[in-house]
């Protein structure tokens, strides 16, 4: 398969990177199905079940996008799932990972369009707003759960 002349490697490698961090989320997010369910906190599971689904949708897009290009998937870096022994816990970690998320994405978005591939450009830019608005959900949840992000393991007070 001979990709795209006009892309830029490092374009591809954006792509690489994504759907390695996008099938984590999957797992992230399915794992934290499971765990909440068996902690008996039903709705918490439906919405991660539910997460876990969006982040298949974001993996098909890139793969379809890779496929676009004339490159074959190749995501080689699933993370370990981030564990904790509560929801905000698990929430934090979330937190973490879409910031991680967002990060990629919004670079990538900024790279393309510096380069002028101005299709992959907006290609990242869908998910980036995605994305953010995952990182504003987690955020939400944790404040009603009395956990803002600014808070908790990342910043204990030591004295
Ligand atoms: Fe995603
Ligand atoms: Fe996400």
């Amino acid at each position: 398969m001979m990709h795209q002349p006009g892309v830029h490697p490092r374009t591809l490698g954006y792509l690489g990177r994504a759907l390695s961090l996008e099938y984590s989320a999957v797992q992230q997010y399915m794992t934290q199905a499971a765990l909440t369910e068996a902690w008996g906190l039903r709705e918490a599971a439906d919405r991660f079940r539910a997460e876990t689904v969006e982040e298949m949708r974001h993996a098909e897009r890139i793969v379809k996008r890779m496929l676009g290009v004339g490159v074959v998937p190749n995501a080689s870096q699933l993370r370990p799932v981030a564990v904790a022994d509560s929801l905000v816990g698990l929430l934090q970690q979330d937190a973490v990972l879409e910031a991680e998320i967002v990060a990629l994405y919004d670079e990538a978005t900024r790279f393309c369009r510096s380069m002028g591939e101005m299709e992959n450009a907006e290609f990242f830019q869908g998910l980036l707003n995605d994305e953010m608005a995952h990182a504003e959900e987690v955020d939400t949840w944790l404040k009603t759960l009395g956990a803002g992000q600014h808070q908790g393991w990342n910043e204990r007070a030591y004295f």
